[in-house]
């Protein structure tokens, strides 16, 4: 009984946040709605403006990515780009910024973008409002997408995965997937701030109905937290 309730709990606490008032809205207003209502940081409220939630800043869940992450650019060499596809709050791309040659970082949220433009500065460091679903993709060398796809419905992860190969050598995805490897992936989900852990389903870009291929694949950070596990997979193409 105690087990069936935390699974219930659990089940609700990822359900999609009031989902009926994000019908109608495009993806750039449904984004923006989700960090003006301050959706991501209701179990941690702070002050800042823009908040993307624990998982972003939690350091037993960012720790072993920026390490992987870090790693894997210092292991590439000099003159490496990095597109970071969805950053979000900053906090994690900020620890990245040093690895990098040239640093570009994009959301959909204008607003998100402006304040990161007034606030963050380094030379090799830009910030642009970008859909990955219909603009074409920035040049670079490494592209970084975390906990963005799994927001997404299958349609709009389709367009972005239509993009490969052709868009960079390097695509490396976080993802949040339970934590039972045996799910059915890319269950339907509509895109905005719930995620598919609530049917015990996650993204898997190499499975249907998405079938991304690359020259190889690799697992660089796997991380249980918050009911699943937060995995980080690197594609070569
Ligand atoms: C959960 S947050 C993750 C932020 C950051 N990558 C991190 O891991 O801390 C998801 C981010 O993806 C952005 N996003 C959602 N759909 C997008 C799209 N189609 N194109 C670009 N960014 C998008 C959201 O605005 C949000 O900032």
């Amino acid at each position: 009984m105690k087990k069936l309730f935390s699974r219930l709990l659990n089940k609700k606490k990822h359900k999609p946040t009031a989902p009926a008032d994000y019908d109608g809205l495009s993806r750039q207003e449904a984004f923006s709605k989700v960090y003006r209502d301050r959706i991501w940081s209701r179990t941690t409220p702070d002050e800042s403006p823009f908040h993307s939630g624990e998982g972003s800043r939690n350091p037993e869940v960012t720790g072993p990515y920026v390490a992987a992450i870090s790693g894997f650019l210092q292991e590439f060499g000099s003159g490496k780009s990095v597109a970071d596809i969805g950053c979000g709050d900053f906090e994690i791309g900020r620890q990245l910024v040093p690895f990098a040659t040239r640093y570009m970082a994009f959301d959909i949220v204008p607003e998100l973008i402006e304040h990161h433009r007034a606030n963050e500065t380094a030379d090799h460091l830009s910030f642009d409002v970008l859909d990955l679903v219909e603009d074409p993709l920035p040049p670079a060398d490494i592209i970084l997408v975390r906990q963005v796809l799994q927001h997404l419905s299958n349609d709009d992860v389709l367009s972005f995965v239509r993009k490969f190969p052709g868009s960079c050598q390097h695509l490396i995805v976080t993802e949040h997937l339970p934590a039972d490897e045996n799910f059915v992936p890319n269950l339907e989900h509509d895109s905005g701030p719930g995620i598919r852990l609530s049917v015990n389903s996650g993204v898997d870009l190499s499975a249907a109905p998405f079938n991304l291929q690359a020259s190889s694949k690799r697992i660089l950070c796997d991380v249980l937290a918050y009911d699943g596990r937060i995995r980080t997979t690197l594609y070569s193409f």
